[in-house]
């Protein structure tokens, strides 16, 4: 199994003797409790990469609600255990006092496409992962990293970090991982009864249905929003925080699909707030 270090130094050092090889290094962050979303990502990373570094980090900055950060599940030994088949090289755990040293005052905050969506409903969050995954990027100095699409406005912050600050980093987006029932795999998923699960996936069904009539063309938005809202509310869900249909790359809404579209969509179930998005072909 791979080692597990906590030390930035440790971690260094074996950076190191990889660079001196001239071995490209593949970084796959995550804050554990490990799905097989996770591991898709792990599986591209080896793919592309000589070496591999699995860093699993609970970031305080970016949980806006203590009761959430408290909550998040911690299941570092099972983790451990689902990368052994992987063949990682690295799996780097590192404390919070490392990470955020007493006197810790610098934050990295990414304009435009956080100011929608997620970065409405979550105050301070995208803050929170843009500084936390820079310091990543430079503690591990990894050559390329793997981001899921379930998490499609942190997949474009990081892009656009990288590129605005000149990165010498690759980001690689990676397709989303889901249950049979199509319902997208998340750490948080693992505070659901069985029974609320199963109801779930209704969002990822009521998503489909609504891309796929928006492509097609005729019905208004507003109307295929409105049919969505209620199918969603019907199957158990709290609050829908939004259910937008959404520019892909500017993430302006639409009316319509008149161009690459995303459809994007948080909502509470049993209190847990789960998220999804989908591609929405231009009409
Ligand atoms: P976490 O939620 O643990 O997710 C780690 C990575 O796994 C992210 O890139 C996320 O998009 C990806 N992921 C989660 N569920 C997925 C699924 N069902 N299919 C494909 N990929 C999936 O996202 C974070 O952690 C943090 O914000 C982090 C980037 C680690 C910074 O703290």
């Amino acid at each position: 199994t791979a080692p597990i270090l906590s030390n930035l130094s440790d971690l260094r050092t074996l950076r190191q003797t990889w660079a001196r090889a001239g071995e490209v290094v593949g970084l796959v962050p995550t804050m554990g409790a490990l799905h097989a979303g996770h591991l898709s990502l792990v599986a591209a990373a080896k793919e592309q990469c000589d070496r591999v570094v699995v860093t699993i980090f609970v970031n305080p900055r970016q949980f806006n609600k203590a009761e959430d950060l408290e909550n998040y599940p911690r299941t570092e030994q099972e983790d451990a255990q689902k990368l052994a088949p992987y063949g990682v090289d690295a799996i780097f755990v590192p404390q919070p006092d490392e990470v955020y040293p007493e006197g810790y005052a610098t934050n990295i905050s990414v304009g435009g496409v956080t100011d929608v969506l997620e970065g409405a409903f979550r105050p301070g969050h995208f803050d929170g992962v843009a500084t936390v995954v820079a310091k990543l990027f430079l503690m591990t100095g990894a050559d390329k990293a793997y981001f899921g699409q379930k998490d499609y406005q942190q997949l474009m912050l990081v892009s656009r970090m990288a590129r605005d600050l000149n990165m010498a980093i690759d980001v690689v987006g990676c397709p989303t991982v889901r249950e049979a029932s199509g319902l997208a795999m998340s750490s948080r998923n693992l505070r659901l009864s069985p029974e609320a699960l199963d109801r779930a996936a209704t969002l990822n069904r009521v998503m489909r249905d609504a891309a796929e009539r928006a492509s097609q063309n005729g019905t208004p938005w507003q109307t295929l929003r409105d049919d969505a809202l209620s199918q969603i509310a019907a199957a158990g869900f709290g609050e829908v925080e939004y259910f937008d249909l959404r520019c892909a790359e500017t993430l302006e809404s639409l009316e319509t699909p008149d161009r690459p579209a995303r459809l994007l969509a948080a909502a509470w179930m049993e209190g847990v707030r789960l998220i999804d998005n989908i591609a929405v072909p231009a009409n």
